[in-house]
């Protein structure tokens, strides 16, 4: 059951799609302790615990932190980042036998101190006491969750191909340097289904534009590149470069389609292109003139895309720059003491993302004209919403891949998203275990993080053990960020080890996107927390390192250097999967605590007792799997396949549903 409780005039996010009547009662579980800022109070003992919050650091548990969330554009996803890219206000409180969720949809930022100033206390502030929070009651955590998803829609559902595996890099700047990518894994056998283009495809990083110089015609190469069973996914930032000439900055200035200054005037800020103007998606009319201009690259055969920068990032402004401009003048004179050295380094730090900036440009929506960090939330959310309309307008029978760094609830029904810009850090294999339940709770089902990490180098071994959590996550996309060293699997010695692990994937399709689309077609979690499914099995509540994968499966990858295996926990019996060098065995396991010896080179992971699943032999790409030619593995003897094209939307058809058995 969800119940609506209304705080003052909340702006009209369209998080909810369904109509949820305002409940005149007051607020139950919370004592409001103030009312401006609105804070909220919850009792808490050692046992209960918080789940939720989507897209944040830490455990599944979130206790012991104090959260914040509002979309944030900082690379440094480490244990005290308060805020990640998105912004998803939804948790689940288990007290016990009483369990209950809880919505706060506003589009501002939030503050959640979860039992860390307070070992007893959940304490929730917004400065905006403009909101509706939700309340769902329910028997399990699974229950509430349904409840939840029912109301905020169903989840982004991708073409299958978006199930293979990708490769991306900033930047593959040529036609030829995609070619080499092409070339390099068609001719090491490993399966690959796209290749990204980042930000060095556009001319002068302007939005729907093409570098013919590098690329050629796009249609070509899409074509070409299309022959060969390989897809091409552009990026598309959220800033419109200002340039005279340029008919996106040009319409968008004439219609005032941009956010606009205290003055009214485009509000200008420093992104890849230099100085932009920021679209005003929280407008109808410049969210539809934006999203028709993916038409510009569909046209052009291009299936997919990923949104980026949309928090929006700001690098800086000139308000910031003239003040930090200021100060180095002030300073040129006198001792250049280490204080003055600090203060500047601060200050200039200080204009990515400055606070200032974002109280400084305003948005004109139907609900009235409001400074963007008052509803900063929705920005990425309405981004992507542009395309994904557009997208559905184009071809309304055909998926089209779309993910979004930036995001908040409600955006889970146009796309998915990638957590960003991550570390070549083993931590970081960890973290993103940890972060995917979060985000199914929240709608967000197509995810996964930059394989190999963004950031830093990453050696041959990183990259295998983070593939073998990549090979579970919807979204299995290898990238890195420039200047890092060369990360496509061909780039390591003994390139077959990479292979076989990339064909195990492969020969998991059929399961992985069956238990993708029941998940998404039934508001289900596809990543799930033991503590969901054995919720009165202590050891398992409390084991946070390893995973159920759809009704099946559960997975425990390793995430520490030169570790030989690890230690796994099995609440039940399972039958453990293992590959080496391309070939499977199965070991029947008891349940409890086993050390498990994984090579790097080797996956395990475990079927559950009784269950089975399929698996097809794999091939090149997704288009050349023969789904029909299903083997069945595990202790059961049947199971219940969702199978349908792949890409169009005919997603309730009775017969994609079919059991098969041994
Ligand atoms: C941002 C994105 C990253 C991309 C880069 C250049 O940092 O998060 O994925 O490669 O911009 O476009």
């Amino acid at each position: 059951m969800i119940k609506k409780y209304v705080f003052g005039t909340p702006f009209v996010t369209d998080s909810v799609v369904a109509d949820i009547p305002a409940d005149k009662s007051a607020l139950p579980y919370f004592s409001i302790t103030s009312s401006s800022p609105l804070v909220l109070e919850l009792e808490l003992s050692e046992e209960d615990a918080i789940y939720g919050l989507g897209e944040s650091v830490r455990g599944i548990n979130k206790r012991g932190f104090i959260y914040k969330t509002y979309c944030s554009d900082d690379p440094n996803h480490t244990e005290t980042t308060a805020s990640l890219y998105g912004a998803h206000n939804f948790i689940i409180i288990e007290q016990g036998e009483r369990m209950f969720g809880a919505f706060f949809d506003v589009p501002s930022v939030i503050t959640y101190d979860v039992a860390s100033t307070y070992k007893d206390k959940l304490i929730i502030t917004s400065d905006n006491t403009d909101m509706n929070i939700f309340i769902i009651d329910g028997s399990s955590a699974y229950d509430i969750v349904r409840t939840f998803r029912k109301a905020i829609g169903t989840s982004y559902i991708p073409p299958m191909w978006a199930f293979g595996y990708t490769q991306s890099r900033w930047s593959y700047a040529t036609a030829d340097s995609v070619r080499n990518v092409v070339k390099n894994y068609r001719g090491n056998n490993i399966p690959l289904d796209a290749v990204y283009m980042d930000i060095d495809y556009m001319e002068r990083y302007k939005d729907f534009t093409v570098d013919s110089e590098a690329f050629g015609d796009l249609s070509e190469f899409a074509k070409e590149m299309k022959e060969q069973g390989i897809r091409l996914v552009p990026i598309i930032d959220a800033g419109v470069k200002i340039e005279e000439g340029y008919n996106v900055y040009e319409e968008g200035v004439k219609n005032g389609y941009f956010c606009t200054d205290e003055e009214g005037k485009p509000f200008e800020a420093c992104v890849w292109p230099g100085m932009t103007h920021f679209p005003d998606f929280l407008n109808p009319e410049a969210r539809l003139w934006f999203g028709e201009k993916y038409k510009i690259l569909t046209d052009m055969g291009i299936e997919g895309f990923w949104n980026d920068m949309n928090e929006p990032a700001i690098f800086h402004t000139r308000r910031g720059m003239d003040k930090a401009q200021e100060k180095i003048k002030e300073y040129s004179t006198g001792e250049f003491t280490i204080d003055r050295l600090n203060e500047l380094k601060d200050l200039f730090g200080g204009l990515q993302n400055s606070q200032e900036d974002y109280n400084s440009f305003y948005h004109n929506t139907p609900q009235g004209r409001f400074r963007h960090n008052d509803l900063h939330n929705l920005y990425g959310y309405n981004m992507t919403r542009s395309a994904a309309e557009e997208l559905e307008k184009t071809d309304p029978n055909k998926r089209y891949l779309l993910f979004s760094r930036a995001s908040c609830i409600g955006m889970h029904r146009y796309s998915g998203i990638w957590t960003g810009d991550n570390h070549a850090w083993w931590s970081h294999i960890l973290a993103e275990l940890k972060v995917m339940p979060g985000l199914n709770m929240c709608g967000f089902l197509y995810s996964g993080a930059d394989i190999g990490g963004f950031n830093f180098d990453c050696s041959r071994d990183l990259l295998l053990r983070w593939l073998s959590l990549g090979i579970f996550t919807p979204l299995m996309r290898n990238h890195a960020a420039c200047g890092t060293r060369n990360q496509e699997c061909y780039q390591y010695e003994n390139t077959e080890d990479f292979r076989h692990i990339i064909e195990l994937r492969y020969r998991l399709i059929p399961y992985l996107y069956s238990e993708y689309m029941k998940a998404a077609l039934s508001g289900d979690m596809y990543f799930k927390p033991l503590a969901f499914e054995y919720p009165d099995d202590k050891v398992a509540r409390h084991t946070e390192d390893q995973l159920l994968i759809g009704n099946e499966i559960m997975i425990a990858p390793v995430y520490t250097q030169n570790a030989i295996g690890r230690y796994v926990y099995l609440p039940e019996d399972m039958t453990a999967v293992r590959m080496s060098c391309g070939e499977l065995t199965f070991e029947d396991m008891k349940s409890g605590h086993h050390f498990v010896e994984i090579p790097e080179n080797e996956i395990v992971f475990f079927i559950r007792c009784g269950k089975a699943i399929p698996l097809c032999k794999s091939a090149q790409n997704t288009d050349s799997l023969n789904r029909d030619d299903l083997e069945l593995i595990g202790t059961g003897n049947e199971y219940e396949l969702y199978t349908d094209d792949g890409i169009s939307k005919d997603y309730n058809n009775p017969s994609n549903i079919r059991t098969i058995r041994k």
